[in-house]
């Protein structure tokens, strides 16, 4: 196919509407769709905020901002959001039956030759694809946080997936200046596999009071120079978005994915990381 032009994001959270800016700033036109008007400006106020700090940095030119906000329209109408679209990203919430649905109805309303991405962190992209009806144009297109300063883009093969997909998905990683790889469609693929692990033995030797959890960040941040430690990680990700990657990878890969007690807990308690003001520490 040729060029991407128009991009259609599905869903405003976090993960959404920072996909939709970094295709806004590489020139694309965007509609970004989620259920109300709210989610959409909390949305747009997450756009404008972090151009804000880009141009405060000077990393995007004043001129240039306002270019890329006035590309982003947002709609409610899922219909609306994807016709004319040359792609189309999901990130909504990592509900298989959720995407599913989506999927159905996006395949109904966008056009025969739009790819249609799914931003999922650890479902199989394999069976998104065949409850679409069109496998063959269905991609991974898995983002990190915070999307526009992160610089890798996971492009990941379902069984179905064409070579084309593949191939348009590396052109617009390109375009949008993220640097891809291509893993096959198993569960977690090569980042959240890798990520949660961490994430979850650094719990668990919380729980078992090995350290605090400042100290057993510390450990990896000056010891193995990650920027972050892992429950800092945490609570950046979200702590009920990791254990429904971890419920997921558990189901499929067996018992070093078990969800730890105290991750359970925190997030029956509310305690979901930076957006709830509280996980593993709390925010201002
Ligand atoms: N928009 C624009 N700029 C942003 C930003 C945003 N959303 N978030 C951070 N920045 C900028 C800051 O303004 C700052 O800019 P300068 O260097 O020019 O001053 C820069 O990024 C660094 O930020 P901070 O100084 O606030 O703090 P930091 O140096 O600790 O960096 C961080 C913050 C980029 C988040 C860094 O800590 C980091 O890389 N952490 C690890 C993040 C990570 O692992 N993400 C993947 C999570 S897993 C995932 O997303 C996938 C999944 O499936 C769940």
């Amino acid at each position: 196919m040729s060029q991407i032009e128009k991009v259609a994001v599905l869903g405003a959270g976090t993960m959404g509407h920072g996909i939709a800016q970094v295709c806004a700033v590489a020139g694309m036109q965007v509609a970004l769709r989620d259920l109300n008007d709210e989610l959409l400006s909390r949305g747009r106020a997450g756009i404008e905020g972090s151009l804000g700090k880009l141009t405060d940095k000077g990393k995007i030119a004043a001129a240039d901002r306002d270019a890329a906000i006035a590309r982003i329209r947002t709609t409610t109408d899922l219909a609306d959001a994807v016709a004319g679209a040359d792609l189309v990203v999901e990130a909504i919430p990592e509900i298989m039956a959720l995407k599913v649905e989506t999927f159905t109805a996006v395949a109904e309303h966008a056009p025969a030759h739009a790819i249609l991405a799914s931003n999922t962190s650890s479902l199989s992209v394999t069976e998104i694809g065949a409850a679409s009806g069109a496998p063959d144009r269905v991609v991974g297109l898995h983002f990190f946080n915070p999307v526009p300063i992160m610089a890798l883009l996971e492009i990941v093969r379902g069984l179905s997936t064409s070579d084309t997909t593949v191939e348009a998905a590396r052109a617009f990683a390109a375009r949008i200046g993220k640097e891809p790889i291509v893993v096959n469609d198993f569960p977690g693929f090569a980042t959240s596999r890798l990520g949660v692990i961490l994430g979850c033995e650094a719990i668990r030797m919380l729980e078992s009071g090995v350290a605090s959890a400042e100290d057993i960040d510390k450990a990896m941040e000056l010891g193995y120079r990650h920027p972050m430690g892992p429950l800092r990680l945490t609570d950046l990700v979200g702590l009920d978005v990791r254990l429904a990657i971890l419920e997921h990878l558990h189901r499929e890969l067996g018992e070093q994915f078990r969800p730890p007690a105290l991750l359970r807990q925190m997030v029956r308690a509310g305690k979901l990381g930076r957006k709830s003001g509280e996980g593993f520490y709390r925010y201002g």
